[in-house]
């Protein structure tokens, strides 16, 4: 099963940007951690980052039919993009949103996410970890999706018998 991981816009100057908010770790660090809990659960995983919303949308639209599961980190889209939000809703993807910070500890503007409400949930304020304890949930996301599969398909194995 395979998982593609979104970053946001300035999240490629993680470890140059805002260190007291953000911390020193640099986005490849991140992306090394995850691919290697993705390796120890047999899932492949993809990176994508962009600082453009429309490539954002594209790439979240290619996933159909090429992602099982979707991390995403949409940094200041989180706060401002119906068209981010649209596309995750229309490829009925299980989603993870992801933020560094705890967004709702920091300025007003950063509280509201339009995008938490067509993902399977939020993870915000763990640092770097937070993509950690994402793949945590996704990889069980897509366990309990594997096994209702089964499920499914002994019972109309059974059926046909
Ligand atoms: C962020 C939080 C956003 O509000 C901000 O615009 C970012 C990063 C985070 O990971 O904490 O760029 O998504």
């Amino acid at each position: 099963m395979k998982i593609v991981v979104i970053q946001g816009p300035n999240l490629n100057m993680l470890g140059v940007r805002e260190q007291n908010i953000y911390g020193p770790m640099k986005l490849e660090d991140i992306h090394s951690q995850m691919e290697a809990a993705a390796k120890q659960n047999g899932l492949e995983v993809e990176f994508f980052q962009s600082n453009l919303e429309g490539e954002i949308v594209d790439r979240i639209q290619e996933c159909i039919g090429d992602a099982d599961g979707i991390i995403i980190n949409p940094a200041a889209y989180t706060h401002t993009s119906i068209a981010i939000r649209d596309a995750i809703s229309a490829v009925r993807i299980p989603t993870i949103e992801v933020h560094i910070s705890n967004i709702h500890q920091r300025e007003e503007f950063r509280h509201k996410s339009l995008i938490a409400p067509v993902c399977a949930g939020q993870i915000t304020g763990f640092g770097p970890f937070s993509y950690h304890m994402a793949m945590v949930g996704m990889t069980q996301i897509l366990n309990e999706i594997k096994q209702q599969k089964e499920a499914q398909a002994a019972q109309q194995a059974q059926q046909q018998a």
